[in-house]
């Protein structure tokens, strides 16, 4: 299997791939990754403009380092094909993944992987064009196993825990939000998506918070993600960005700490030790295992 790009996706920003001051907004936002949006928030009788919008933003836009995603309508739209295909002749060098809505199975993801593939020999691509998909079918997330493994451009799985709610009638109008359920009704999707990815070694991603005036109700939601292993969470609106930075980032005391555990383990590792004590708490080869999650994710923002 060839080995995948890692990618920071702390925050992903939603961008209406129908407005080229959105666009521009985006290129020069914080975030970590884009996705250009051709799906719900584009309307249907914009969704073939947007495309030349989405390519002209690619072409000339400065997006530094973020990673510059198109998210398409799916497999049984009128659009999903010809997204695709325009999407990548006109701007394919400048795509780093493409982000597929409402599989319901990872044959919907393959037909997006064989696009890929013919277009980038037929434009003489010199670079793969990763995919990231949403679970936000009741029937993605009975086959996310098999999803999470179908395709080795595969590098994300994120939880559209909106169009989810649709598909499983659970009843709420707040996307993003509990509404009220006792616990977390979002759990099972989240632990069971997120225990995929990290099966087939790629990331899990939280979806949407619609309400984008509640920064606390944001951030608990990004914390409960990042508890069980997810390394992002989408933006809808600009002012996400640096709360999910934030939250998905390891803070200065932890890497240090960690830095420090890291050190004490291998020193004793050296003197034929298994386990050392670091400010009153037990290394061992598993406390590393916890440590290294750590100063992975710092060596990847650059911390
Ligand atoms: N990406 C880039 N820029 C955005 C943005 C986004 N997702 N959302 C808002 N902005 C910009 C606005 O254009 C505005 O720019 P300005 O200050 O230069 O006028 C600024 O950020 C502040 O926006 P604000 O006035 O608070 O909100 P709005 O009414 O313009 O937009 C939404 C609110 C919800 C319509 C908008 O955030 C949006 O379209 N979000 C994305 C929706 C989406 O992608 N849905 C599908 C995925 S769930
Ligand atoms: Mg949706």
């Amino acid at each position: 299997m060839t080995q995948r790009p890692r990618r920071a996706r702390r925050s992903q920003l939603s961008v209406p791939g129908s407005s080229e001051k959105m666009l521009q907004k985006g290129a020069e936002s914080a975030a970590d990754h884009v996705f250009c949006d051709l799906e719900d928030a584009v309307a249907p009788s914009v969704k073939v403009e947007a495309r030349d919008k989405i390519a002209w933003a690619l072409n000339t836009l400065d997006w530094g380092k973020k990673t510059r995603c198109v998210r398409i309508n799916d497999v049984t739209t009128e659009w999903c094909h010809g997204d695709i295909i325009t999407v990548v002749e006109k701007a394919g060098a400048n795509i780093d993944t493409i982000m597929l809505t409402k599989p319901y199975s990872a044959a919907d993801v393959v037909f997006l992987d064989r696009m890929l593939l013919q277009l980038e020999k037929r434009l003489k691509l010199d670079r793969r064009i990763g995919i990231e998909v949403l679970i936000e079918e009741v029937q993605a997330l009975q086959n996310v196993e098999e999803i999470s493994r179908c395709s080795d451009r595969l590098e994300c799985l994120i939880f559209g825990m909106g169009d989810y709610s649709g598909s499983q009638g659970i009843d709420t109008r707040d996307i993003g939000g509990d509404g009220g359920y006792p616990g977390d009704i979002f759990h099972y999707a989240r632990w069971r998506i997120t225990m995929a990815a990290r099966a087939a070694g790629i990331d899990a991603v939280d979806g949407p918070y619609a309400n984008f005036k509640n920064e606390d109700g944001f951030r608990q939601e990004a914390k409960r993600a990042k508890a069980l292993g997810m390394v992002g969470k989408w933006a809808i609106h600009p002012s996400q960005i640096a709360p999910a930075l934030e939250v998905f980032s390891p803070s200065a005391g932890e890497v240090a700490r960690s830095r420090k555990m890291r050190d004490a383990y291998f020193e004793a590792e050296a003197r034929g030790l298994g386990a050392v004590q670091v400010d009153g708490v037990m290394v061992d080869v598993a406390v590393l295992r916890l440590v290294k999650n750590t100063l992975d994710k710092a060596d990847l923002y650059g911390l």
